[in-house]
């Protein structure tokens, strides 16, 4: 076992603060990789804060971090994908029982036996894992991904879960050349929808209520901007969408946009407020619409997802910051203030 520096949060309402956790010694599927830089997530702030408690109550301490980019450091003798010294990444989930039918299919985040890369029962060192928000990481192969050469690692971080939680449902939803999308919420999640689905060939319409965000949207990929609070303009897009992507993190009136489906539309929500929404039946019974959701991509789906942005040159838009800055990175999250994903400099870490 090995000592890793982190950043966890003892309580739902303690901010996040320095601290030790183990790791263990790499087992021979195991790979241990040196974290350079980790994304921040809303997901990170609703499960530090225990937002979530219906569903997956937080364990504390929590060290959140699922948008991890690192080096190599050792692997397990039976490892054949990797090496010290490669740039590696590791996204929202480490290990499934890799035997049921969802594993079969390659959609291991929708297996009964995920173990997410924070918060879930750590079946080694027994307590729960921990996550990206550290100096190093120890974690099965199969669940380790490759960094396509030429990214910045900085903004590649974030790909690993904002860029497959877009990606993911817009490959399923046939996002492309002829296809009007609607991405609404211009956070972390939403501007890498923006900038898919306009590598996608769609035409993309942001939906925002920061009127400040405009002139980047068109800059991330977008060919309109509708400020959500304007009824004028949410009315002219009435019936016309093929597919929009909701990426909001707080309780919002989602009636408002099934009602922007065209016929057989589909929205897809990705955020995942608090609270529960209410969804008036005629939205989707007028034009057979349909609402759906979607949790990030299977392992397959997002090494995909990399080669694609690989090819592309496509990373998020980071604002990087030391680890120090992380709690008043929350703060800024929850005013909508990110230009448009923090992402922790961990050599910050090393300091402490
Ligand atoms: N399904 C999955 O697999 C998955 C994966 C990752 C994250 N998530 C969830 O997705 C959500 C978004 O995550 P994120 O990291 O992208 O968050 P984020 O960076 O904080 O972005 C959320 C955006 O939502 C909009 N927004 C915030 N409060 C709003 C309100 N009261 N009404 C309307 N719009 C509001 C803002 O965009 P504007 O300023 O443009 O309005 C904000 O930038 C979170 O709930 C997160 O937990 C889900
Ligand atoms: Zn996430
Ligand atoms: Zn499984």
């Amino acid at each position: 076992m090995s000592n890793a520096k982190a950043y966890s949060a003892a309580s739902a309402t303690s901010p996040l603060a320095r601290t030790t956790v183990a790791r263990r010694d790499p087992t021979p599927h195991d790979v241990e990789i040196e974290i350079l830089f980790c994304g921040i997530c809303h997901s990170d702030l609703h499960t530090v804060r225990n937002e979530w408690s219906g569903v997956m109550p937080t364990v504390y301490p929590c060290v959140p971090g699922h948008e991890i980019v690192g080096r190599v450091t050792r692997v397990g003798s039976a490892v054949t994908r990797y090496k010290p010294g490669d740039l590696a990444a590791v996204g929202c989930m480490v290990d499934s029982d890799r035997t049921c039918h969802e594993c079969g299919a390659g959609l291991e985040q929708c297996c009964p036996n995920t173990i997410l890369t924070y918060n879930s029962p750590d079946k080694h060192l027994g307590g729960i894992t921990y996550g990206g928000y550290s100096d190093s990481i120890v974690v099965d192969e199969h669940f380790v991904l490759r960094v396509p050469a030429g990214l910045d690692p900085a903004g590649a971080a974030p790909l690993l879960c904002a860029g497959i939680t877009t990606y993911s449902p817009m490959r399923r939803w046939g996002v492309g050349k002829g296809k009007k999308v609607g991405v609404v919420g211009l956070g972390g999640l939403g501007h890498m929808g923006v900038k898919l689905a306009h590598a996608l060939g769609a035409r993309v319409v942001v939906f925002t209520t920061s009127p400040g965000k405009k002139d980047d949207a068109l800059r991330l990929g977008a060919d309109e901007v509708v400020v959500s609070r304007h009824a004028d303009e949410m009315k002219k897009h009435a019936a016309s969408f093929d597919f929009i992507l909701d990426a909001v993190s707080a309780d919002h009136d989602i009636n408002a946009y099934l009602n922007l489906l065209a016929r057989d539309g589909n929205l897809t929500l990705v955020g995942a407020p608090q609270k529960p929404f209410a969804v008036a039946a005629f939205g989707l019974l007028f034009g057979r619409r349909s609402l759906s959701g979607s949790i990030i991509g299977g392992i397959a789906e997002t090494q995909e997802m990399l080669d694609f942005c690989g090819a592309r040159n496509i990373t998020a838009d980071v604002e990087v910051i030391p680890i120090q800055k992380v709690n008043e990175a929350y703060e800024r999250m929850l005013k909508s203030d990110v230009k448009y994903r923090f992402s922790i400099d961990m050599a910050s870490l090393k300091s402490e």
